[in-house]
């Protein structure tokens, strides 16, 4: 367990909060001879592939791009900001290990990847290079994703319905967690503290009481999120045609996977007996994640395993860690240190939840008034976008792909967005570097102070929090963005909410903000970082 004190290769070294789970002592012959396997077999194939196009290099071309490379895991932010600067219209790469990363730049291009179709720009395998899920989730979740599907419909549609089982699961799983007393402040580690709470709040709507407080599910959930971000991440360190051969002696998918088949086997079993039985309609048919999948799977799906990978992957922690960056944006830990070094925003959001909750009652519909909680959580999305880049696709048409500047990307090119920088641009925002949490609904208000008539096709009232464009990346836009956003956004709203009207929260150095982890393209809210806690006086 004691992760802390092993020497840390610089692959974890930043995300501590793996480490505890990782036995390192597995994984550092791995490393090792990963490591001399991949500069052996690929330095060389590298140094030739840069003469390929002539898009233009931020950073070293040659055989320094090596250093570009490594230097990479810590100056990625900067290197794309600077890339950005000179090409804020256009395309640019940088050298990645074993190959270039393409950024794309401007609201024009963006567009364009955001609206091109999988056989030409694959989302599945861009997302794959730094998953790998084929080989820590499984095979079939990679081939067919037909479970995303319930997100978008069921899920979406559902959150109005299901919503006071939301809300009951966060007064609920608030009060276990932190256990407070009387009036002292409790000293809180925010990344855990919430992996606990989303994680019971979100299995309430996928699987329902009482396996949502069930300790070894839970256990297990976390466990298998922690098994599928360590082993992707040292998967992807290997060259390509390396993987499926290292892969499934890293990856824990099946010991991961039995343990979750052993909790859940009997209740899919029942519940694939009964729908064998009485087809999709009897009564008392729960209206959760099981009876969604179960519409829609086919053959070989209908197995318990099967059902269970899909469950796991659709935990929000999987779901968000499927994407790696977001797992901590989903945690939220952001929102906290964000609201404890700006404390001003705490009282008006105090005081806008009450007002609301009073009039209205916790509903779904009641939270599309808490517009000040709703423009704080996007503000601190776009300050913390959780990388510089988002959006990762790979070319897969034969003949490359030609963006309508001209530029032409080879096939097989990993490209993404640039999506920092364009939060940070002053072009785009007005004092665009810092934290302005009402700046969303204050814009709103002064248009309406100022016009009669209100025309609300305007850009204004398209800025909340679950709306996506090209100057607010943090869903991504187009075709893939983002379809877990607004389950995200009530269940991140309601939690708020629930927070500043029963507590009183501080930062564990006042006015200081735990530094943010930089990891090549992640930049993550401290996973370490505490805030105080208490009840409300
Ligand atoms: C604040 C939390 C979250 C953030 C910031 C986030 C962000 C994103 C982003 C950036 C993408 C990819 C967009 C692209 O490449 O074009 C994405 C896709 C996706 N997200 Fe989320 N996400 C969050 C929470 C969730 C949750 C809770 C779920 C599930 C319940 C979810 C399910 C998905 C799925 C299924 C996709 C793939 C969409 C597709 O295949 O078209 N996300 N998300
Ligand atoms: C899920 O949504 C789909 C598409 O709207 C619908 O056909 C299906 O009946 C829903 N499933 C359940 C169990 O409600």
């Amino acid at each position: 367990m004691d992760g802390h004190s092993n020497p840390t290769p610089i692959l974890i070294s930043s995300t501590p909060w793996l480490m505890d789970d990782l036995k390192l002592d597995d994984l550092q012959p791995v490393i090792k001879y990963g490591a001399l396997a991949v500069l052996g077999l690929t330095l060389f194939r590298k140094a030739l592939d840069a003469r390929k196009d002539d898009i233009p290099i931020i950073g070293s071309f040659g055989l320094s791009s090596y250093w570009d490379a490594f230097k990479f895991i810590h100056a990625a932010p900067d290197l794309i900001q600077q890339g950005y600067e000179r090409y804020p219209e256009g395309i640019f790469r940088i050298a990645r290990l074993y190959r270039w990363e393409y950024i794309v730049c401007g609201p024009k291009l963006t567009k364009e990847v955001g609206n091109t179709p999988e056989n030409i720009l694959s989302f599945y395998q861009g997302v794959e290079e730094t998953t790998q899920t084929k080989l820590t989730m499984g095979r079939e979740i990679a081939e067919n994703p037909y479970h995303q599907l319930t997100v978008r419909t069921n899920l979406t549609r559902n959150l109005h319905t299901l919503f006071p089982e939301v809300r009951d699961e966060i007064v609920c799983s608030f009060d276990d967690v932190l256990q407070l007393q009387g009036s002292d402040w409790k000293l809180f580690e925010i990344f855990p503290t919430m992996m606990d709470i989303v994680a019971r709040v979100s299995n309430r709507l996928f699987v329902g009481l009482p396996l949502c407080r069930d300790k070894a599910y839970l256990e297990n959930n976390v466990q298998h999120t922690v098994d599928v971000i360590s082993s992707g991440m040292i998967i992807s360190l290997f060259p390509e045609f390396l993987r499926p051969i290292a892969g499934p002696w890293i990856s824990k998918k099946d010991k991961s996977n039995a343990r979750a088949l052993k909790i859940l086997g009997p209740i899919l079993e029942e519940r694939l007996e009964k729908e064998r039985e009485l087809g999709t309609d009897w009564p008392g048919r729960p209206n959760d994640l099981i009876s969604w999948l179960l519409e829609i799977a086919e053959g070989e799906q209908r197995t318990p395993l099967d059902l269970v990978l899909r469950i796991l992957a659709l935990l929000p922690n999987e779901a968000s860690t499927w994407l790696r960056s977001i797992l901590p944006q989903w945690l939220c830990p952001m929102h906290f240190f964000d609201l404890t070094i700006h404390p001003e925003h705490f009282l008006p959001m105090r005081e806008e939840a009450e007002r609301v909750v009073k009039e209205e009652g916790w509903t779904k519909a009641a939270l599309n008034n808490m517009v000040k909680i709703d423009s704080f959580l996007r503000e601190s999305q776009r300050i913390n976008p959780g990388g510089p880049v988002i959006m990762q696709r790979r070319v897969v048409a034969k003949d490359g792909f030609r963006f309508s500047d001209g530029t032409l990307l080879p096939y097989g090119a990993f490209l993404s967005v640039a999506s920092r920088p364009v939060h940070y641009d002053t072009l785009k925002y007005e004092n665009a570097a810092s934290f302005d949490g009402f700046r969303f609904e204050r814009e709103r208000v002064q248009y309406m102070a100022q016009h009669d008539t209100i025309d609300d096709t305007q850009d204004i009232f398209k800025r909340h929090m679950i709306s996506v464009g090209v100057d607010h990346l943090p869903f991504g836009t187009g075709k893939h963005a983002c379809p877990g956003r607004f389950f995200a956004a009530t269940e991140l709203k309601a939690m708020l909410a629930h927070i500043v009207i029963n507590y009183d929260i501080k930062a564990e150095v006042e006015g200081v903000r735990p530094p943010d982890m930089v990891f090549g393209t992640i930049i993550s809210p401290n996973p370490t970082g505490k805030v105080y806690f208490r009840k409300r006086q």
